[in-house]
């Protein structure tokens, strides 16, 4: 059984994290910014911020391992610079990073942050693992259900491979079992398909009828993408299709 210290537990994969790794036997302590919810037993929650490193060491004490999900979107490398600080002086758990399939490939600023906090964890001298995924569901459903007011939903010409949270919340519960595993095999849903697939089976299950336009955008980004750089092909790795998840979610809005 594992101590795990989850960043981002109170995000959309650390919600789901924090199911896979109680479901496994694992103890769990979030840290946020924010106050425990009212109820909650002190030790499963430490209030902190890592973008100043406040409350860290706190939040570190009797841990093994650490599953580092938070993110500010700006990628966050003096984040992990603050996380990794403290860790070496607690004991130097096992940090576990999630990163997002093609960061090396994709010129998105996003991506090249996240990159550069693949190589502070590297360097970290802690035990380390990174796992790489593709795009969660919750990502692409929310680029097209955010237009499926407008008369025309535009979808760019690229494809994806979505996953859904709760599949690569369980990969990480394997990952924390499984100890220091350095750079393990990308992650990705169980389709690969064009965007304006998703769009239609997004805009279909919020009952809407909306004409579709598949759009090629110019630019490297898009480049990048059209070459697939961020589909993980060999690893249809996920057991939710993007349709359970956008049938769901439909219920949720
Ligand atoms: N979205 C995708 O498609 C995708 C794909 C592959 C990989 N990923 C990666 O998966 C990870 C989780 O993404 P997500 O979409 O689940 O995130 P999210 O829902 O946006 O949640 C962000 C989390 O970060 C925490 N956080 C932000 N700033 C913080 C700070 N200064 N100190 C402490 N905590 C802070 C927030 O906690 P509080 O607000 O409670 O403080 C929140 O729990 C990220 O590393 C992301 O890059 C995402």
């Amino acid at each position: 059984m594992a101590s795990v210290l989850l960043t981002g537990g109170t995000g959309r994969l650390g919600r789901a994290a924090e199911r896979s790794l109680l479901h496994k036997g694992d103890r769990v302590r979030i840290l946020s910014r924010g106050a425990a919810p009212a109820g909650r037993d002190p030790d499963t929650w430490a209030t902190g911020d890592l973008s100043t490193g406040r409350g860290l060491a706190e939040a570190l004490l009797n841990i093994d391992t650490i599953v580092h999900l938070a993110t500010s979107g700006r990628g966050d490398p003096d984040s992990a610079g603050h996380l990794i600080k403290a860790a070496n002086a607690a004991g130097r758990p096992h940090l576990i990073y999630t990163s997002i399939v093609g960061v090396d490939r994709i010129p998105l600023f996003y991506y090249r942050a996240k990159l550069a906090t693949e190589d502070l964890v590297q360097g970290s001298g802690l035990p380390w693992t990174i796992l790489r995924s593709t795009q969660f569901h919750d990502l692409v459903f929310g680029l097209f259900a955010s237009q499926r007011r407008l008369p025309l939903v535009i979808a760019p010409a690229i494809r994806f491979q979505p996953i859904d949270v709760r599949d690569v919340a369980a990969q990480l519960a394997g990952l924390v079992q499984a100890g220091p595993s350095g750079r393990v095999p990308d992650i990705g849903g169980p389709e690969v398909a064009s965007a304006k697939d998703f769009a239609e089976i997004t805009i279909e299950a919020l009952g809407s009828r909306r004409r579709l336009l598949s759009a090629r955008l110019p630019g490297k980004t898009f480049a990048a993408y059209r070459a697939g750089h961020n589909l993980a092909p060999d690893s249809l790795a996920g057991t939710i299709t993007f349709g359970q998840f956008a049938a769901e979610a439909s219920n949720r809005l």
